[in-house]
Formats: structure tokens, sequence, C-alpha cells
């Protein structure tokens, strides 16, 4: 692997399939990066347990899901590294030595562990140092770069912060990383709110033609235009919004019957429907085949695994050597 190129490093947990939301926000910037980047894309199923400790009955499966998601959306394991989090326990080591260098204090101003116990009355100790179990995924491969959306922004200064504390302490050995935001707006959900899977609004990549039609059909649209001959406010519309995504070269055909009534929401879905499977045939093809050989998962992790633990176990060789350990 060439050392001139920057290098990145991303994650995402392995919480269920992936929708059109992560897709679109996240993924397709990472199969973009690929060429431009030495790039390592982190399945992190410990960061998982932080908050779904007790269900780890699924965990092995969501891995599984998650990577095949990946590399139907076209992450290409010849050109990056896909690796899992728990298999490289050398992430762990460093997470320890970094909780030396993280103030409590500090990791109870991170929003998203406030949010979070708002919610839950008792957190506990692996929540609390989510950022710094973040850090050193980032930290241990040395990647400069750090592709993630707006909510990661809080836990990449964190990163930035603890790795300067790091070098200043015991010498320059990591890398201060730096976001690359995902431009891309938010999608919206079948209730209109952002796609998310805390919604329950979410439509998979993955979703079968039926289930796609069926969540088409019960989406939201302008709540103003209740039948056809109601005038419509494209911009007001979810089922609008996919279109100008999924259906880019039909939405200035669709937007003045839209406006005057003269096409109703059930037809326009159904051209919605068309235009995103077609969209995501590709990658529901590219999945039935995955989904065929589970033994090339196993390789394709195997490979990314012994390759992201080379990495690992040389930045740690240096960090102990500076910490003098
Ligand atoms: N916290 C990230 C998320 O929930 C996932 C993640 C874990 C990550 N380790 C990372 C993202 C390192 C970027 C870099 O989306």
């Amino acid at each position: 692997m060439s050392n001139n190129r920057g290098r990145i490093l991303s994650g995402m947990r392995p919480t269920g399939r992936l929708h059109l939301g992560n897709l679109e926000g996240a993924l397709r910037n990472w199969v973009a990066l690929q060429n431009d980047y030495e790039c390592f894309f982190e399945v992190a199923d410990w960061h998982a347990l932080t908050t779904a400790w007790q269900d780890t009955g699924e965990i092995r499966a969501n891995v599984r899901e998650l990577v095949i998601d990946w590399l139907s959306a076209g992450i290409d394991p010849q050109k990056s590294v896909v690796f899992v989090q728990s298999e490289i326990k050398e992430h762990a080591e460093l997470f320890l030595l970094l909780g030396m260098l993280s103030g409590v204090g500090w990791l109870e101003r991170c929003t998203t562990y406030k949010d979070w116990i708002a919610k839950n009355f008792e957190p506990n100790y692996g929540l609390l140092g989510y950022p710094v179990l973040q850090c050193a995924d980032i930290a241990i491969y040395k990647a400069d770069t750090v592709p993630v959306g707006k909510d990661q922004l809080q836990h990449l200064e964190m990163s930035r912060e603890l790795v300067r504390r790091f070098n200043n302490t015991y010498g320059e050995v990591l890398v201060e990383p730096k976001e690359k935001l995902t431009e891309f707006p938010d999608l919206p959900g079948t209730d209109g709110q952002k796609m998310s899977k805390s919604h329950g609004n979410e439509i998979q990549i993955a979703e079968s033609p039926e289930t796609l039609q069926q969540k088409l059909r019960g989406m939201f649209t302008d709540p103003q235009k209740l039948r056809r001959g109601d005038p419509g406010r494209p911009e007001v519309c979810a089922v609008f919004k996919l279109h100008t995504v999924y259906n880019p070269d039909e939405t200035a055909a669709i937007d003045p019957p839209c406006r005057t009534g003269d096409l109703g929401c059930v037809e326009c879905k159904g051209k919605l429907h068309g235009a995103m499977l077609q969209a995501l045939a590709p990658l529901r093809e590219k999945r039935a085949e995955l989904e065929k050989s589970p033994k090339h998962i196993d390789d394709v992790l195997e490979d990314g695994n012994h390759r992201a633990r080379a990495v690992a176990q040389q930045t740690l060789a240096e960090v102990r050597e500076t910490m003098k350990i």
C-alpha cells in the first residue's frame, strides 16, 4: 500500500440492515473515496455493545449483514481493508492506555453521552468511554481523514484532543485525524422525518420489491393533498424528495401536474417505485450473489482482519516504546 495517499478510517455499528439514509449519506461516499485514499472500514461491534450489551444474540449475524450491505454497495475488499473491531485486540490495549488521559469530566460533557443518559438512568462505564474507543479505532491506523456525518463531529473533535494530549505527553507517534463531512442532505423516511432506525421509518437498502412498494404506499406526502385533484406542494413532500434522488430525470415533469392536482399521489408513488427498483437493482443483485457464498464473506474478513492487525500491531509497538512500557 502506498503511503503518499491519505489514509481513511471509518466505521459503523452492526445494529441491523442498512437503510437508504446510510447508503446515500455515508456508503456512496466511502465507495468513491476508495480510489483516492487508502481505506480502512471497520465493523464497530464493541461500540454496538455500549448501549445494547444485553442483546448479543444477533450481533454476529449483524456483522455479516453489514459487510454484505457494504460490498453490495461497492466497497471493494481488494482496494479497502474491511475488518471487525473485536478481532483486532490492539484496539482494546490502546483504548485502555488512552483511557488514562481521558478526564471523567471531559467525557461527561460529550453530547451523545448526555443524550443517552437523559433517557436511561444508569450510565455504564463502557458508554462513557465510547469516544476513547473511537479514538483508538482511528489512531491505531494513524488515519488522517475520517468521513462522518455531523452527528459524529464531537467524537472526532474529542479524538483530535486526545491524540494531541498523547503526543504532547509522550512524543509524536499518533496522527491527529480530521473529519470529512458528508455533504448529502438527510433523506426523509416514510413518515417524512429524517430516515433513521430510531424513528422506525427506514427503507432498507435490500428491501424486496414488495415491501418497498408497501412502504412507499404508506408514505406521507403533502398533508394538504388528500386526493387526486387537490393541488400538491412538492417542496414539502417526502415522496418528491425521494424522486429527486432516485428519479432525477423525471422530477421536472412531476412537479407541475402535482401542483395542479392532475397527478395523484398513488400514481406518483408508482413512478417512484419503478425508479427506485431500477436504481437499487445492482445492489440487490450483488447482495443475492453474496448471500449465496458465506465463504466469500469469511475470506474477506479474514484477509481484512489480517491486514488491519499488521498495521495496528506496528502502531501499538511504537506507542509502548514512546510510553516506555
Ligand atoms: N461512532 C460511529 C457511529 O456510530 C461508529 C464508529 C466507531 C466510527 N468507530 C469509528 C466512525 C471510527 C468513524 C471512525 O457512526
